[in-house]
């Protein structure tokens, strides 16, 4: 495995940035900078793999191998030049180029893209007298080509299918969120494992299965296969390491309460399958993850104190429905209020109303994007007692 450190960048939901940094500077990465939708840093080879293995927050990981200025698209072809692709593949695997431009100058990024593709098939033809064939569909090798104004980077992927597919959804649900984005909000929540948790609109569990997958050490990357792997460079004895210490870490035993709960048994039925098939059957089978048809506005506290940390839904989601879920939504505020004293709650919605509707103040609401959607992450401190809305008057001792 060779120690010398390599550029990467990772890619992540916007507003995950800082905790895409925090994760990879806990898994060793050096020179770790937060750009705008990922994190650049630098790391071997082994690094490179372990952030795929490991990383809840990001949804793919790229591995820098050339960079270069350019005004035309012979420079594109130029930068490919110096690269060496007879080290990561052979002729006979297939190659797959995107490419992707804020400000470019150029006024094609198709022709941009297929002088950056015949640039690799010829130094690999000039190298090896045969031309690798291009698949698009599920190629050997993805290449990434990122074009600014003035500065080609070239990319080649790391992860194949996105992070946040970690091998365990049965079936789609509703909505799911990512599960990049669920770790993110358990991230951004600050929860830990010891602290009790509910999402009362579990939907397909991604929130509380990512819970107990962080409870049991489970790392999300343990049943799905990478990119990497198919590279002419890959260091199959390193990822056999890898894996087998991720393997080793996994505690079954870990004590946590995790509660999902939704008004569709439909759903329910489907967060169970997918909380199996995430290998937390000793979980489910205990009660620490615990899965139950239920309406969120009779739903009780499964401890005296916890974290609410959940998507309802919301307008764009529900479209025929949308009407009644502001309704629903003060009737959950009220439940919370009443039944949960002491509980912090955070809600995932693009509804900026969502408090007005709950009759309850945030006190924090970041913002986070799921998919193109632009959502608040609102924080609720859930003390009991009566609402005020902001900027209402009050007069001591009249409130
Ligand atoms: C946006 S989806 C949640 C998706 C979920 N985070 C996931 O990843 O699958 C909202 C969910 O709220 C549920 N729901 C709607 N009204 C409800 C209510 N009154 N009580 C409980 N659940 C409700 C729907 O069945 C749906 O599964």
């Amino acid at each position: 495995m060779t120690s010398r450190l390599q550029p990467y960048f990772a890619v992540c939901p916007g507003g995950l940035e800082a905790a895409l940094a925090d994760e990879l500077d806990a898994l060793g990465a050096r020179e770790v900078r937060e750009e705008g939708g990922g994190v650049a840093f630098n790391g071997t080879r082994e690094l490179g793999y372990a952030v795929n293995l490991h990383s809840r927050i990001a949804s793919r990981v790229l591995w820098q191998v050339g960079r270069r200025g350019y005004t035309t698209e012979q420079h594109l072809y130029d930068a490919t030049q110096e690269v060496r692709w007879q080290d990561l593949m052979s002729a006979q695997q297939t190659l797959r180029v995107d490419v992707t431009a804020s400000r470019s100058p150029l006024k094609s990024l198709e022709f941009a893209m297929l002088r950056i593709k015949d640039g690799i098939v010829d130094r690999l033809r000039t190298l090896s007298g045969a031309r690798p064939s291009i698949d698009r569909q599920d190629p050997d090798v993805r290449v990434f080509a990122y074009l600014d104004q003035r500065t080609v980077t070239l990319y080649i992927d790391l992860s194949g299918e996105p992070l946040f597919k970690r091998g365990w959804r049965a079936d789609k649900g509703e909505a799911p969120l990512k599960e990049n984005l669920a770790a993110g909000l358990l991230a951004l929540s600050g929860w830990t494992p010891e602290v009790p948790l509910l999402d009362p609109f579990c939907g397909s569990g991604t929130i509380v299965i990512e819970a107990a997958t962080i409870a049991t050490r489970r790392a999300p990357g343990l049943n799905r296969p990478f990119a990497f792997e198919r590279l002419a460079n890959f260091d199959r004895a390193a990822w056999r390491r890898l894996k087998d210490k991720a393997l080793a870490a996994v505690d079954d035993t870990a004590t946590a309460q995790i509660v999902g709960s939704d008004i569709s048994t439909r759903v329910i039925e489907q967060a169970r399958a997918n909380a199996r098939l995430a290998g937390l059957d000793a979980f489910l089978g205990d009660g620490r993850l615990c899965l139950e048809g239920c309406d969120a506005r009779t739903v009780e506290p499964p401890a005296e104190h916890g974290m609410i940390i959940s998507n309802p839904p919301y307008g764009e989601q529900s479209a025929p429905r949308s009407s009644t879920v502001p309704k629903m939504m003060g009737e959950v505020g009220d439940r919370l209020k009443a039944a949960f004293p002491g509980w912090h709650a955070w809600f995932l919605s693009s509804d900026r109303q969502l408090p007005r509707q709950m009759r309850l103040s945030e006190t924090r609401k970041p913002v986070l994007y799921n998919g193109a959607l632009e959502c608040r992450f609102f924080r609720f401190e859930l003390v009991g007692g009566r609402y005020r809305p902001r900027g209402a008057h009050s007069i001591q001792g009249a409130d």
